[in-house]
């Protein structure tokens, strides 16, 4: 199957799980709002990573798996709208929509992102009710999305100093965005009963995390000053990323297990902005 066919594949399911997870009766406005973001066409990385994680292992993902897939993607959501705000980074477009703010008015955009984060643990603990080895899965969510993880690493971007290095960048990026990426690996081996592989699955997270943020970076039309690729500059920035992705492939050929999708994943998603280099 082409990885185009594989990931089609995965993500009609999994549209169809997201589809179904917002409970009907909601105040009308908060369940639009809910709807307008989680079903408005992201790419589905951090889900798709967690399914293909616990695939590697020649499992195929169960109902349980795919609400656990779905949980981090309500988590991924409620990020975004967050950090669209005014008060965050005060964007107006995301994905080429207006951001949720702008469609329902702030008030509504802060409690959509609360209700889709409190709709992930409540997926999540759906899982736990059916096999208690999801236990582990939610804790990992939890730690990566919270202080400890995406969420301080907001907080230090927002305290961050004009003068900025590459090191504290780099520290930020692991964060904000690395954690939420380790949380669909490591949740993938969990939920594979491969918890024996977390540690090198937390050193692929590591690399992935690093270069998705500097593809996202690279491919914002105006670079923020304050972001890796204005530290290093454009080409710096480019090889940096061909490192981090040969060494996400490298890493991945220390599972024993199929990796070839997640590999092809690397490739298709870290290596968009590096073609002529
Ligand atoms: C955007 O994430 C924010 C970052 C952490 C770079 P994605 O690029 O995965 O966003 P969508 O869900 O596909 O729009
Ligand atoms: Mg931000």
């Amino acid at each position: 199957m082409s990885f185009q066919t594989e990931y089609k594949k995965i993500l009609s399911r999994l549209d169809a799980t997201l589809t179904d997870c917002v409970p009907i009766g909601l105040p009308e406005r908060l369940s639009e709002s809910m709807r307008y973001s989680l079903l408005g066409g992201g790419k589905r990385l951090r889900p798709v990573l967690f399914l293909s994680t616990v695939s590697v292992y020649g499992k195929t993902p169960s109902d349980n798996d795919y609400l656990c897939a779905c949980a981090l993607e309500c988590i991924h959501t409620y990020s975004l709208i967050h950090d669209d705000l005014p008060s965050m980074d005060n964007d107006d477009v995301r994905r080429g929509n207006p951001t949720n703010h702008i469609v329902y008015g702030e008030a509504t955009a802060v409690l959509a992102g609360d209700a889709l984060l409190n709709l992930a643990f409540e997926l999540l603990a759906r899982a736990c009710a059916c096999d208690a080895k999801y236990v582990g899965v939610l804790s990992e969510f939890a730690r990566d999305s919270g202080a400890l993880g995406m969420v301080g690493g907001q907080a230090m971007e927002f305290e961050q100093e004009t003068d900025v290095d590459a090191v504290r960048l780099n520290k930020i990026n692991s964060l904000k965005t690395g954690k939420l990426i380790e949380a669909a690996f490591v949740g993938g081996a969990i939920a594979a009963d491969r918890a024996c592989d977390i540690e090198k699955w937390r050193a692929i997270a590591r690399s992935f995390g690093a270069a998705f943020q500097l593809c996202d970076d690279l491919l914002d039309s105006d670079t923020d000053e304050r972001s890796l690729v204005a530290v290093l500059g454009t080409d710096r920035a480019k090889e940096e990323l061909l490192r981090l992705e040969k060494e996400t492939e490298e890493l991945l050929d220390g599972i024993d297990g199929d990796t070839e999708f997640p590999k092809s994943i690397a490739s298709a998603f870290l290596l968009r902005v590096t073609d002529g280099l």
